[in-house]
């Protein structure tokens, strides 16, 4: 086992840019502004450039550079004039352009070997009311600005590739984790990296992070009702934590608690092992069965839209899964966000017994106990009874489905819509899904789908091993 200050400095090693990394990424931001100023001034637009997120505040990780430009607009300007804005640029700059949308448009281009993301904004003050989300982000980096330094921006980089490393960096839905703002701000709460996991460690639902804004732990966390709580100091309406969903918060929790007692470079980096299809297809060992639900995708909506919409359909199928008694040990769904959508479901099962015991009332409930009785004494499903046994009826009757293969085959029949697969995706399935039961999915096991796969059915963070 390292000892921590050399893991430390190992870690900071990869992640901390050079000193030649960080001036071609500051010239060259500054050109790119240069120019994009220039041409909002050409076109006579009250807006400005400016550098923000984790480059402007010096928290960025090596090698993986998004720069975020951000063009601040008057607020004598509305929502409506956003495209416009956008449309100069494009108009101006040469390079690939990508129009994404977030809650609002923006623009992401390959530009000189860097992402770059041209993101309008208002300038507004966040305490009296934004006109778009993004409003807040040239306040962040003022804010920030003033609290941080070298040492604590190394602190920043140590938690956000801890983060990476165990799985749970990143607010967007389909990871629904820690932001980059929001590690800048836990690290400013706990002064440092192991302070913050020391304190993580001990974390339990609803943890408040403060940092001075003046509220209680209790309002803050009867207002915002998230697993963590931490107020954005440029905004006290809003919780920066509030993507954080209970599994990745646990899982960081959990985490934690391993590092501060065993730190190891393992809770910063995957796995290195590149894993093949064999590996993968040498878990189905017969002691669970996988049902897998493969989509083909022809027009993709925006990632986060499509796992708001991939979430969601996941989660109906293994109810539906539940509620017709087959056990459902666990579910997940991967995606390359772009042409097929797989969903995994983990059954004790996939063929299950044709008959059930089902339970009805008590037999001093008389009027319960009639209706039970009429029910099934004569459906055609009853195999046994309708009988009593000590104070309670019950009856054995033949299970519709057997097969969880052909449950979902006839639910999905009609895209799936009537059991809650989300509209778009219901589309998709309806032109045409497959339905695999284990080692049937071999031919679909694409690079990133085997990896998923290959750690569903080992069910434990890798950095437990
Ligand atoms: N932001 C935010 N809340 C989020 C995501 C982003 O407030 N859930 C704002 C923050 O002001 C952040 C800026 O948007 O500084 C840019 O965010 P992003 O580009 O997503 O990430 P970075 O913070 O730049 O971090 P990194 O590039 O290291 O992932």
């Amino acid at each position: 086992m390292l000892e921590w200050v050399e893991l430390r400095e190992k870690v900071l090693s990869r992640v901390k840019p050079s000193e030649a990394e960080e001036k071609a990424i500051r010239v060259f931001s500054g050109e790119t502004i240069k120019r994009v100023n220039a041409l909002l001034q050409e076109a006579g637009l009250e807006a400005s450039a400016e550098l923000h997120g984790s480059v402007a505040h010096g928290t960025w990780l090596s090698g993986d550079t998004d720069l975020d430009i951000f063009i601040v607009m008057s607020p004598k300007y509305s929502r409506g004039d956003l495209e416009k804005i956008l449309g100069v640029l494009k108009g101006g700059l040469d390079g690939d352009y990508v129009e994404a949308y977030a809650e609002h448009p923006y623009l992401r281009a390959r530009l000189g070997g860097y992402n770059v993301d041209f993101v309008p904004c208002f300038r507004v003050d966040p305490a009296t009311g934004i006109l778009s989300s993004t409003d807040r982000t040239p306040h962040h980096t003022k804010y920030l600005e003033g609290t941080l330094d070298d040492e604590l921006r190394d602190e920043i980089r140590l938690l956000k590739q801890f983060t990476r490393g165990v799985g749970v960096y990143g607010a967007e839905i389909r990871v629904g984790g820690f932001s980059g703002y929001l590690c800048e701000l836990l690290v400013l709460g706990h002064g440092s990296f192991t302070g913050l996991l020391k304190a993580a460690a001990g974390w339990s639902k609803g943890t408040v992070v403060q940092l001075a804004t003046g509220l209680d732990d209790y309002e803050l966390r009867e207002r915002f009702r998230e697993p963590l709580v931490v107020v954005d100091p440029v905004d006290p309406g809003r919780n920066v934590a509030s993507a954080v969903t209970q599994d990745t918060f646990w899982s960081f929790v959990a985490a934690a608690k391993a590092f501060t007692e065993k730190p190891s470079g393992r809770f910063f980096w995957g796995p290195d092992v590149k894993l093949g299809k064999m590996d993968a297809l040498g878990l189905l060992d017969g002691s669970t069965d996988v049902v897998f639900l493969v989509v083909d995708e022809s027009r993709a909506e925006v990632a986060d839209s499509l796992w708001g919409q991939i979430h969601k359909s996941r989660e109906a199928l293994a109810r539906q899964l539940e509620d017709n008694d087959f056990k459902v040990l666990g579910s997940s769904a991967w995606s390359d966000e772009k042409r097929r959508h797989v969903f995994l479901f983990r059954l004790e099962a996939e063929s299950i017994p044709q008959v059930a015991k089902r339970w009805g009332p008590p037999v001093s409930l008389s009027k319960n106990a009639e209706k039970f009785i009429q029910a099934h004494r004569d459906a055609p499903g009853t195999v046994s009874g309708p009988a009593t046994e000590a104070d309670r009826w019950y009856v054995l009757s033949k299970r519709e489905f057997t097969s969880a293969r052909a449950l979902l085959s006839q639910l999905l029949e009609d895209g799936g819509r009537n059991v809650g697969v989300s509209r778009n995706l219901s589309i998709r399935v309806l032109q045409h899904h497959r339905l695999l039961v284990n080692e049937e999915i071999e031919p679909y096991l694409e690079e990133g789908l085997v990896d998923h796969l290959y750690w569903f059915l080992k069910g434990r963070p890798h950095w437990l091993d």
